[in-house]
């Protein structure tokens, strides 16, 4: 069942925030946007652009605000704080991002308690977990853009590399978004074709299989060649939050490697991470322990190490 008369509160209108409300505006998927920023006239101005677009497309109010002006949003989209410069890492970002979380997160629940939260600033599987501490929401309404960007820079790369939609290749980015992500090859299928058969019927490479070490290193790599050269990342990353707001909002039941807390899944708990997950009205509604390869496992759990170790490491 869709949801009604949705509306959807974006904290943070730099790059991202306000790419990702533009984004939500042309997918005609809410009917109220509110901006928020600590710098109050970069929200005013953006939200003042993107509503000026009415004409063209389905009715939607944008506004600017503070948080009162969020009050009873259905998803709070959470895009505030530092990004990377060129040479930082996204768990470099750590520490000044959680003292913002910590001013905005009462802020938001104190408006929208019933909300889901969606977290997109960096590193977004940890600020995911904060989050969750925070608002003392259950798990299902806090929920990262996890691997969702990271998933579709990796089908794009492969269909590019095997001519065909991307949208018809099933395949996965799973772990930390971030330096140790994880493509997990064994679940990735062309048409339900495993990608080895499919690569060996079409012919392709003539078995030269070596895309499949460049391209999860071309994925992860990408943030990094774009924060080199434009400065930062923001479209892309706009779709991928519009597709999960999609996937809440229609109650799609949809499968997304959103950073989702797990409890036992791959014997972890109490982290959140990127994992394919059922997502609908509700938020998450189950994590998928897809089974992996023993390496792919290995890998997996090296990942959530790795974020354990710096969430015990930092100020939370
Ligand atoms: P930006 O610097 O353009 O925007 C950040 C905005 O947050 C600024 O407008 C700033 O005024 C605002 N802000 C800072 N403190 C605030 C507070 N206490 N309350 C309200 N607003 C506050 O940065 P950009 O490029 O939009 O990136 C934002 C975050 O998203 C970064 O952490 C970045 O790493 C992350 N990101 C995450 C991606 C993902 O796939 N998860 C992809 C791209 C960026
Ligand atoms: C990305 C970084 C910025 O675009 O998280 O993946």
């Amino acid at each position: 069942m869709k949801l009604k008369n949705v509306k959807i509160s974006i904290i943070g209108a730099g790059f991202v925030g306000a790419t990702t409300t533009y984004a939500l505006m042309l997918g005609g998927l809410c009917e109220e946007l509110v901006l928020v920023d600590v710098n109050k006239d970069k929200a005013i101005g953006e939200a003042m652009d993107i509503s000026h677009g009415a004409a063209f497309v389905k009715p939607v109010k944008v506004m600017s605000g503070d948080y009162e002006d969020t009050k009873g949003s259905d998803i709070v989209i959470i895009t505030a704080g530092a990004a990377q410069k060129p040479g930082e890492t996204r768990l470099d970002l750590v520490n000044k991002n959680i003292g913002i979380y910590r001013q905005i997160i009462p802020e938001i629940v104190k408006y929208s308690p019933d909300s889901i939260l969606l977290v997109v600033s960096n590193p977004v599987d940890i600020l995911a977990y904060v989050a969750y501490k925070l608002s003392g929401f259950p798990r299902e309404r806090v929920i990262g853009s996890g691997t969702v960007l990271d998933t579709s820079r990796f089908r794009t790369l492969l269909a590019e590399y095997l001519d065909v939609d991307a949208r018809s290749i099933h395949g996965y980015i799973i772990g930390e978004h971030g330096d140790s992500e994880i493509a997990a090859w064994s679940l990735t299928n062309i048409a339900g074709v495993n990608l080895k058969e499919y690569v060996s019927i079409t012919e392709k490479g003539k078995g030269d299989l070596s895309f499949m070490e460049y391209i999860p290193l071309s994925v992860k790599n990408a943030a990094y060649e774009m924060i080199n050269t434009k400065g930062y990342t923001n479209y892309a990353v706009a779709l991928a939050v519009r597709r999960i707001c999609e996937a809440i909002t229609g109650d799609e039941k949809a499968i997304l490697t959103v950073s989702s807390l797990l409890d036992g899944e791959y014997g972890l708990k109490d982290l959140y991470i990127g994992i394919p997950s059922i997502v609908g009205k509700e938020g998450i509604k189950k994590v998928i322990e897809v089974p992996l390869k023993e390496k792919e496992r290995e890998d997996f759990i090296a990942s959530a190490e790795t974020m354990k170790k710096i969430i015990e490491g930092s100020s939370l």
